[in-house]
Formats: structure tokens, C-alpha cells, sequence
């Protein structure tokens, strides 16, 4: 196994249906959660000279975009996405010179960066906030969502928090309610009202002119709500004891979120970052490829939507298929690939937890890296980690508390991530970091990781080179790059049962999805051919790299994907 995957710069690169490819559609990018990625000053919590010290680590990765997640100032009533300055660095994460020496360090690495913004709400403690609350005629009282009580006296409409319960709270003094898709301590910006749309853009050139280079938006299918504040259409009673998901799904969102005049504000944001060839990519928040499709089909707004569904599904042939497929057919380009994030639990336990979960992971990531679009690592994605324990009395994620319901916690997801051996398996010093280490051992860090060729670190890294390579193939062939087949990839041969298959230009990608191997009889392939495979090195088939020269059927290992060169 060769060490010498250069880092260079993104390449450029041609043709994605008919325009030419951005930099971000050659990317792979990669979440760093701030607090728990690496802590450089040993109070528990990780900041930004820990983060610029294992940059490293993402470039040998093969890593081009790092999204960073919020860093703002901020009570930590939602661990930063309650913002109380859009414009500062919280203390905890250090100074903003330790935040432009990361972003400088990033572009040495030939690494862009871009950072998490949340329009959507700040905190409660944000000046704008203080102002607006303060009186009913205040200067800001308008920048958020102010309405009158029902006639019982009750919450203004039906509308619902994402993290359960009304999405209503009552200002005692003015006798008002302000709205909150989240926590009472994140009050809803007005997007209706011009003064908050234009202190938007200051804060997008602030971050700009500092360097970075595009960034997430927190909560794009919301901002601007329904002018009417009319009712959702109710599905079912809510029930106590609902996790936060059931008690969403009690609705039809067809006025709290998904309004058009949504797309408005991000065009004005798309003519921004032209400026900068600067990248914006939607937390796309919606389990339908047709609510990605109302972000990105207009072309004008946000450039990438993530795609969540791969968070929610199960493993089945079926289901691998349609999430690969439907947001393709709906919008043929722009998609964030992932599959884990600081949000939801990791993939690999989902998919089974240990070895096998973790193979699948890798062999579902293997497809998404074959796809059009741009795929993100969340960070431990690369050791092919489930969620660390958390136990409840440890439990710090305020949904949990709100609903009440265990599984909604999210700390699971975000326990520190595993550099190496000694304290806090090299994440801090200190050996009580905010959250516990959650259960891994010495085998789960980077440093053992790297030391085995054959460890899932090894296979990812050698995925990203794939990737890599893969792009340059395909730009170096006109208007192929983003077109992709699905049925009979391979001409006249018959997938079996279990294995999903795609076309790419001259590439094809192929998951064994079942836990047995399989063999494809009437694939004949050359060594040469063989582009990637998730479980060992290129190799031939089934039996490893001994198997040399032409073979009359093609194998597949339980649980691999395999990216072959087929022209
Ligand atoms: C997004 C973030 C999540 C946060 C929420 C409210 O969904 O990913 O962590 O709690 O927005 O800002």
C-alpha cells in the first residue's frame, strides 16, 4: 500500500450537463464537528488550533473541502447553532486569527474551507433579539416573527418545532408570541423583512473577505414563512411519548417551510459568491427528491443541496437503489452525497454495527463517490465508526430533554473523535472531555488505523484517490461525466439478485448488497479494469490480487462495491 497520495488542488475540470463543472462538483468534503474533532488547549472541547494541527490528516485523506461547523459566540444553548454574533469567535474555540491561521494552513494544503452559517434563528441572546424584546415599537422587533395569541389565548397557529412541541412561545411582557422552528432560545428571523437580508449579506463578505470559501446554510427549507401564518394540514393527533420525527410527520409543512419565496434570498446570495467562485451548499432538511428539486432546479440559488434520505433508510437492494437513483432523476446534478453527521447516528451502526456495518457503509460511500454530485465524510466516517456510547445520566443534547424520548438524543454521534493512544485517545488533554470518548479503544484511532494497510482508513483513503482519478477520466471525455445508467450496465450481462449497478461514462460501479459472495457469470475482466475495490486492493475477483489474467465470471465479497473501468 503506497503512503503517497499527493494533496494537490482541486483540478479543474469539464462538462456537468452542459456547463462546465464547478470546483465543488470535483470535490470530496468532509465534516469537522469543532467541539469534538481535536482539542488543542485541553479544556475538553475542540477549537481551531486543534483543528489546524490535524489538517494533516485531511490531506493525506485526499480530503479538497472541509465544512466547519458553528464557532460564533454563543450560549450553547444548542452547542452553537444559537448564535449571539455572526461575526466573532467564541472564546472556546479559541480567537479569530486561530480561525483565519486554520483557513490559511487549509489552502497550503491545497484544502478549501467553508464554514457553517444559521440564518434561519440566532439565539436568544443575539443584540438583534434583545432589541426586538425589549418593547413592541423597538427598532428590531420586526427582524423576528412576532403574531398575537389564537382567541383561546393559545400558540398562533399549529405549527411545530423541529425538536417537538409548539413552535410558539409566549413573550410575557408584550403579551406576543414568537415563532422558533427550534428551541425557544433560537427565535426565527423575519426574511420578510429587507433590513434582515441585508445584514445577511454583510455577514456572507465579512466571512468572505477572511478567506473562506463558501459555506453550509443551517435550515435552508426554512427563512421565509407563509404570509398568512396559516395552518399546517394535520396528518394525525399528536400523542405523547412522539420522537421529534413522529411529531413532524404529524404534518403536511406546506406553510412553515419550502416557501418559494425562499429561492428569492439565495439568488441574491448565488450573485454574492460569484464574486468569489465561492460555494453554497443547503442543509436541504426534506426526506423528498422532489423538495431538493424546488432548491436546485431553478440553478440560480444554492449550488448543492445535501440529500438526507441516505440518514434514514434501511439496507435492502431496493432501498440502496432509490436513494442512489431518485435524487438523480429528480435533479440530475448538485447533490451532497452523506450518510452520517452530527445530526443523526452514524451509518455503520444503522447498518448493522461491527465489521459488517461498517463494510456496508464503505461500500455504499463507494457508490455515492461513483455519482455526480459531492460527497461529504463525517469525521470518524473514514474509520468506519458507529455512534460511541453516550449513557443517558451523560446526556447533554437538549432534544432529548425537550421530548423526552431517548432516541432522539444526538450525542451518540458527536462523541470525540479518536486520534490515538494515550489521554482521551489523543483528542484532549484533559480526561474529561465534554462528551466521553463513548467505548472505542486503541483500534478505532487514525494513528492504528494508518499503521494497517488494511483498515478501513486505508480503504477510504484509497476511495478518494479513485474518486480522484475517476474525475480526471471522465473530464478528459466530453459530456459523459454526468450522465449515469441504471439498467444493464454492463451490456449483455445479468446482474444477480443483491447487487445494485450503475454507469458512469466508461466507469461502472457495482454493490454486492447481500452477506454472501457472488459470482457474475459472463463478466470477463482484465486486471487493468478492476478501478477500486472496497475490500482489498484491485484484484480480480473474489479470490484477492493472486487471481491474475481474465477471468470467465466476475466475484464480488459479501458487502463490497467495486468501481471497474469499462469502456
Ligand atoms: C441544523 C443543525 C442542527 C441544529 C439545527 C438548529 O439541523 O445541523 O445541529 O440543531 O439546525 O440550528
Amino acid at each position: 500500500m503506497s503512503d503517497s497520495i499527493a494533496p494537490a488542488a482541486v483540478p479543474a475540470s469539464a462538462s456537468v450537463a452542459g456547463t462546465p463543472p464547478s470546483w465543488w462538483d470535483r470535490s470530496v468534503g468532509y465534516e469537522a464537528y469543532i467541539r469534538s474533532f481535536a482539542d488543542g488547549d485541553g479544556d475538553g472541547v475542540g477549537d481551531f488550533i486543534g483543528l489546524r494541527d490535524r489538517l494533516d490528516h485531511l490531506a493525506w485523506l485526499g480530503v479538497d473541502l472541509l465544512w466547519v461547523t458553528p464557532f460564533y459566540p454563543s450560549p450553547m444553548v444548542d452547542f452553537g447553532y444559537d448564535i449571539a454574533d455572526y461575526t466573532g469567535v467564541d472564546p472556546l474555540f479559541g480567537t479569530i486569527e486561530d480561525c483565519t491561521a486554520m483557513i490559511d494552513r487549509a489552502h497550503e494544503l491545497g484544502i478549501r474551507v467553508i464554514i457553517d452559517i444559521v440564518p434561519n434563528h440566532t439565539s436568544h441572546q443575539h443584540p438583534w433579539f434583545q432589541n426586538a424584546v425589549a418593547s413592541v415599537d423597538a427598532d428590531k422587533r420586526d427582524w423576528y416573527v412576532w403574531r398575537d395569541p389564537a382567541p383561546d389565548g393559545g400558540p398562533p397557529n399549529n405549527w411545530i418545532s423541529h425538536f417537538g412541541g409548539s413552535a410558539w412561545t409566549l413573550d410575557e411582557a408584550s403579551g406576543q408570541y414568537y415563532c422558533h422552528l427550534f428551541l425557544p432560545e433560537q427565535p426565527d428571523l423575519n426574511w420578510s423583512n429587507p433590513g434582515v437580508i441585508e445584514a445577511w449579506k454583510d455577514v456572507l463578505r465579512f466571512w468572505l473577505e477572511r478567506g473562506v470559501d463558501g459555506f453550509r446554510i443551517d435550515v435552508t427549507q426554512g427563512f421565509v414563512k407563509d404570509a398568512d401564518f396559516r395552518d399546517n394540514t394535520e396528518l394525525r393527533p399528536l400523542e405523547p411519548g412522539m420522537s421529534r420525527f413522529e411529531q413532524w410527520d404529524s404534518f403536511v409543512h406546506e406553510r412553515d417551510i419550502l416557501q418559494d419565496e425562499t429561492l428569492e434570498i439565495f439568488r441574491g446570495w448565488h450573485e454574492l459568491v460569484a464574486e468569489y467562485d465561492a460555494f453554497l451548499i443547503g442543509e436541504t432538511y426534506v426526506l423528498d427528491a422532489m423538495a431538493l428539486r424546488h432548491f436546485l432546479e431553478p440553478r440560480d440559488g444554492i449550488h448543492t443541496g445535501f440529500w438526507f434520505e441516505p440518514m434514514h433508510m434501511e439496507w435492502s437492494t431496493e432501498a440502496i437503489l432509490d436513494i442512489l437513483r431518485a435524487p438523480l432523476d429528480a435533479v440530475g446534478s448538485g447533490i451532497g452525497w452523506v450518510m452520517s453527521s452530527h445530526d443523526d447516528p452514524r451509518a455503520p451502526g444503522r447498518f448493522g454495527g461491527g465489521r459488517e456495518g461498517a463494510e456496508r457503509a464503505l461500500a455504499l460511500m463507494t457508490m455515492m463517490m461513483a455519482l455526480p454530485g459531492t460527497p461529504f465524510l463525517y469525521q470518524g466516517d473514514e474509520l468506519g465508526l458507529a455512534d460511541g456510547y453516550v449513557p443517558p445520566e451523560r446526556f447533554v443534547d437538549p432534544v432529548s430533554f425537550r421530548t423526552g424520548v431517548d432516541s432522539d438524543n444526538r450525542d451518540g454521534c458527536r462523541t470525540p473523535m479518536p486520534w490515538g493512544s494515550g489521554t482521551s485517545l489523543g483528542f484532549s488533554t484533559s480526561e474529561d472531555p465534554w462528551l466521553p470518548m463513548g467505548g472505542r479503544d486503541v483500534a478505532d484511532t487514525v494513528e492504528f488505523q494508518r499503521n494497517d494497510p488494511t483498515s478501513h482508513l486505508h480503504r477510504m483513503r484509497a476511495l478518494l484517490a479513485a474518486r480522484r482519478s475517476m474525475n480526471a477520466a471522465l473530464d478528459a471525455q466530453d459530456g459523459t461525466s454526468d450522465t449515469v445508467e441504471w439498467d444493464a450496465p454492463l451490456a449483455g450481462v445479468t446482474l444477480p439478485a443483491g447487487v445494485v449497478g450503475l454507469r458512469r461514462g466508461p466507469f461502472v460501479a457495482l454493490l454486492n448488497s447481500t452477506d454472501g459472495a457472488l459470482n457474475i457469470e459472463g463478466l470477463t475482466v482484465e486486471l487493468d479494469d478492476v478501478h477500486f475495490r472496497s475490500l482489498a486492493e484491485p484484484g480480480i475477483g473474489s479470490k484477492g490480487a493472486d487471481d491474475v489474467g481474465p477471468a470467465e465470471s466476475f466475484g464480488l465479497q459479501a458487502r463490497e462495491a467495486v468501481l471497474l473501468h469499462r469502456p
